[in-house]
């Protein structure tokens, strides 16, 4: 990974605006959102990922998530429906679905135990827009390489941690010899995330304050956002908020940059209705409706 600031690069000021969203629409026009995701230790992921893309204008949104958890899933959010995943997972069925959605979410609470590792490399010979979130990344980061044969268009959604995994698949390493570590300055976090696009020729979110989106050819630096936002789950909240964007018609650097200026916001009005420390990522999901409302 070369230290050097590309200097070939569109810098975008704004994130473009809200498709629209015609009064005679039905929900199929809206977006069929997959979220494969929850595992034993998270199953609050994948339902913040899926209830915030409802709360963006989804059409509908079903998540693939283990058996047992159905019922508790539905049970927070009944307007989701659900593929239940069996332990001897029929892999053809995941296809299935995630062939008839429009976008998929991969990764919120999935973990990284052999099955789902199996459904994510599945889901990678899908040609479907996607969001690689979270273990997704961790799953892709520990196999070695970007898997490059992957038909999927993804945007990939790393936190800091998890995109100092992927830095060794892009040249990355630390000069000083230890494990790669993402910079924290505007200028080293925006250099990290269009090495990261232009080696996997996908579309990367590098979150933090100032979340980076880059294409390779174009990056917008977010200025939503605040503390309210740094607790558990806020993450899932903005991959479901990407997707359901590229659902809704949206090109996959748009999506992420409106979704990051989107997610930001309905931080900031959580932690103005509730103060920043007490904001969960559910009060989020429930502010997005009024970002959009205003916009
Ligand atoms: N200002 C602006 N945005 C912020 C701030 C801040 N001060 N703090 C956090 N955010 C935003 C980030 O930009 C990002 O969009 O909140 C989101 C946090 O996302 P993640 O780091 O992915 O967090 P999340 O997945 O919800 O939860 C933590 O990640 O490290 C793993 O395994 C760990 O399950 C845990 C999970
Ligand atoms: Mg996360």
């Amino acid at each position: 990974m070369s230290d050097e600031m590309p200097t070939d690069l569109e810098v975008v000021p704004n994130p473009p605006p809200l498709p629209d969203r015609p009064d005679d629409g039905h929900k199929g026009l809206f977006g069929r959102v997959l979220v494969v995701g929850g595992s034993d230790a998270m199953l609050g992921a994948p339902v913040l990922a899926g209830t915030a893309a409802l709360r963006t204008g989804s059409g509908l949104v079903q998540l693939a998530l283990p058996r047992a958890m159905v019922p508790f899933a539905l049970s927070i959010t009944p307007e989701l429906t659900s593929l239940p995943l069996g332990e001897n997972p029929n892999r053809t069925m995941l296809a299935e679905a995630a062939n008839k959605a429009d976008v998929l979410v991969v990764g919120p609470g999935m973990g990284t135990a052999r099955l789902a590792r199996l459904r994510l490399w599945r889901l990678l010979t899908v040609d479907k827009p996607a969001v690689l979130d979270a273990d997704a990344l961790n799953l892709i980061a520990a196999s070695g390489e970007w898997p490059a044969t992957t038909s999927l268009r993804a945007v990939l959604t790393p936190h800091p941690g998890e995109m100092a995994r992927l830095m060794p698949l892009i040249g990355g390493s630390d000069p000083a010899g230890g494990p790669p570590r993402v910079p924290t300055d505007d200028a080293g976090r925006l250099r990290v995330a269009v090495a990261a696009a232009r080696a996997f020729k996908q579309v990367v979110l590098l979150k933090g304050k100032r979340t980076v989106i880059a294409d390779g050819r174009r990056v917008y630096v977010n200025t939503t956002g605040d503390s309210s936002l740094s607790k558990g789950g806020t993450g899932d909240v903005l991959a479901g908020i990407i997707g359901s964007l590229i659902g809704q018609g949206m090109e996959r650097f748009e999506a992420a940059s409106l979704g990051a200026w989107i997610h930001g916001r309905a931080g900031e009005i959580a932690g103005k209705k509730l103060g920043p420390r007490s904001v969960l990522a559910r009060d989020v999901v429930e502010a997005i409706g009024e970002v959009l409302r205003a916009m």
